[in-house]
């Protein structure tokens, strides 16, 4: 019998692997969280999207062949790294869209309708009963939402806008027709989504041109009162700018579940009333979070056999029908 193949497995994935068995080909020892990628003859890796994989990791790993990553982002891997030493790359699309829309919705919601603040004042014991001016929000009907990436969570988060009787603008780098004709969705540039769109969510993949997308500038083209919504990657919104525009009120509110240096938040926005914040909860559920497993655990077998990955990865985005996709 030949050896089996060693591959390393993100130690938070324990749960998952345990669950899982194991062919007789393969060799998983579990990686630390905080452990640095060791060196060893290992031929996969399956890591969590918030563990860097650059040059440096992949120099430890010589026969390495496969980083199956945890996630549908993979901003984490050095892609060109991995093509100059013949490594593949894949992630896990799908499995998480309906979970991820559904945040953005749940997002969107409390910052309209001031849900955090609502349930401070619930809490606090000093609520002093119904009263017509108080925590007055946005209501969404009549409004238009501005979809920033049209992949396929951009898309799920769009099609519910009917169902709250809000128009749909996209950006995106192709045409998105499902959006269009079932949302009633209409492709613009970013700058006129952002001059018209009462809700901003963002949904596009980290890349170099998406870092710092929404930007002092873009904040400034956006909609007096409008609301930001982020569960893409933090990086795509410049955070000391989103504090100044929410200070001023220039912005109506904001609702993140990612943020630049998570899991840093930094002080100044955890300090404002109209930002709702949630730790990277997008794809929290148990359902997508077993997906995600599944498609890693596959896409690791098959790249340690040498098999087509099901879900490839390139500098060029994902190697499935759909790009555009953030968190
Ligand atoms: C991803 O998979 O990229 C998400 O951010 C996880 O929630």
């Amino acid at each position: 019998m030949t050896t089996p193949a060693r591959v390393l497995v993100a130690e938070e994935l324990r749960y998952f692997l345990d669950g899982t068995t194991v062919p007789e080909d393969i060799d998983p020892t579990l990686l630390g969280a905080g452990d640095p990628v060791p060196e060893g003859p290992y031929v996969g890796l399956l890591p969590l999207l918030v563990r860097t994989v650059g040059a440096e990791e992949m120099d430890r790993l010589p026969q390495l062949r496969v980083i199956a990553n945890y996630g549908v982002g993979y901003d984490n891997v050095d892609l060109a790294a991995a093509r100059a030493r013949g490594i593949g790359v894949a992630n896990t699309p799908g499995a998480l869209t309906m979970a991820t829309a559904e945040m953005t919705w749940a997002l969107i919601l409390a910052a309209a309708r001031r849900l955090p603040q609502g349930e401070r004042l619930a809490r606090s014991g000093t609520w002093a009963g119904w009263h017509p001016t108080q925590l007055l929000g946005m209501g969404l009907d009549g409004r238009t939402l501005g979809v920033v990436g049209a992949g396929r969570i951009g898309t799920e988060v769009g099609l519910r806008a009917p169902a709250f009787d809000m128009g749909v603008l996209y950006w995106s780098r192709g045409r998105n027709r499902v959006l269009e004709r079932r949302a009633g969705a209409r492709r613009v540039e970013l700058d006129e989504l952002l001059a018209v769109a009462d809700v901003v969510s963002l949904h596009v993949a980290l890349t170099p041109e998406t870092t710092g997308l929404i930007d002092a500038a873009a904040m400034e083209a956006m909609k007096p009162g409008a609301i930001l919504v982020n569960t893409a990657r933090g990086a795509v919104v410049d955070e000391a700018a989103l504090v100044s525009a929410l200070a001023s009120g220039r912005l109506r509110a904001a609702a993140l579940d990612v943020y630049y240096d998570e899991p840093r938040i930094p002080a100044a926005l955890r300090g404002l009333d109209n930002v709702v914040l949630m730790p990277h909860l997008g794809s929290a559920t148990e359902r997508a979070r077993t997906g995600m497993w599944e498609i890693a655990w596959e896409n690791l077998l098959r790249g340690v056999r040498l098999q087509r990955l099901r879900d490839p990865v390139t500098e060029r985005g994902p190697g499935t029908a759909e790009a555009g996709e953030g968190a």
